[in-house]
């Protein structure tokens, strides 16, 4: 698995990409911003996603940011999930990103979970607005407990609702990855003391890695995520 650090040059690249329109900037290349046929299904949702970026610095609700939403987004196209699940959904930052590109595959689904109703109730109404309802479940709960009633194959499991839960929610929803799930967990950088348990399980079972982000978030310039490629029969 390849390390990920964007750096400011990508950065730039990244950031042109989204004001000229033609890319995501979630690995699809830049294209050339006169000639290239707009995406009809990906404008909108990235009007949303700067909309939403824009509110959650504002508000301080702590979402992933660009950097690492377009890495989620470029793994979930590669893993082509069918059951994608996310514990802690805030606003919907980081499901928009997900989301986007299930819709893309035109597979798929995101089960996000959110504790506080409010949020879930927020987070609804931007998928709804999105137009991306269709693919994404918001559930309202703690998460610890509510992945036990995830009945299904889980193929992406993101992992961002406090520190201290990853570990629970990850034994909760251990028994029902398939077979080379990916599980991204947030915050590796600033919280590894926090999610210690969850960490030392993941590294000495299957291949992690962790990939560094330069971030430009009001609350962090560095952080990383831990990307683990779950086998079954290394467990
Ligand atoms: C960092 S935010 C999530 C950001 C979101 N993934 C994004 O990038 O847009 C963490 C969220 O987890 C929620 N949370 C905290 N503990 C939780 C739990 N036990 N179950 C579900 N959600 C929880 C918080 O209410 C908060 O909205």
């Amino acid at each position: 698995m390849k390390k990920n650090t964007w750096c400011s040059g990508e950065l730039l690249v990244f950031s042109l990409a989204l004001l000229l329109g033609g890319c995501d900037g979630a690995g699809g290349g830049v294209s050339d911003p006169v000639t290239a046929p707009k995406a009809p299904r990906g404008d909108k949702v990235t009007e949303m996603i700067e909309e939403l970026d824009r509110i959650c610095r504002e508000q301080t609700v702590y979402m992933v940011g660009p950097e690492k939403g377009a890495r989620l987004a470029e793994l979930v196209r590669g893993r082509k999930p069918s059951v994608v699940v996310e514990c802690g959904t805030a606003l919907g930052y980081s499901g928009l990103w997900i989301a986007r590109e299930l819709e893309r595959l035109d597979k798929g689904r995101l089960i996000t979970i959110e504790l506080d109703a409010d949020r879930a109730r927020q987070a609804r109404a931007t998928f709804e607005k999105a137009g991306l309802a269709a693919r994404v479940e918001v559930r309202v709960g703690d998460a610890r407990e509510l992945v036990g009633g995830i009945s299904e194959e889980v193929d992406f499991l993101f992992l961002d609702c406090n520190y201290a839960n990853y570990g629970p929610c990850y034994a909760g929803i251990e028994g029902r990855l398939s077979e080379g799930a990916l599980v991204v967990a947030d915050n590796v950088g600033i919280g590894a003391a926090g999610m210690k348990d969850y960490l030392d399980r993941v590294r000495s079972l299957h291949e992690s890695e962790t990939e560094w982000f330069e971030i430009d978030l009001p609350w962090g310039k560095r952080d990383a995520m831990e990307v683990t490629v779950f086998r079954k029969a290394e467990k």
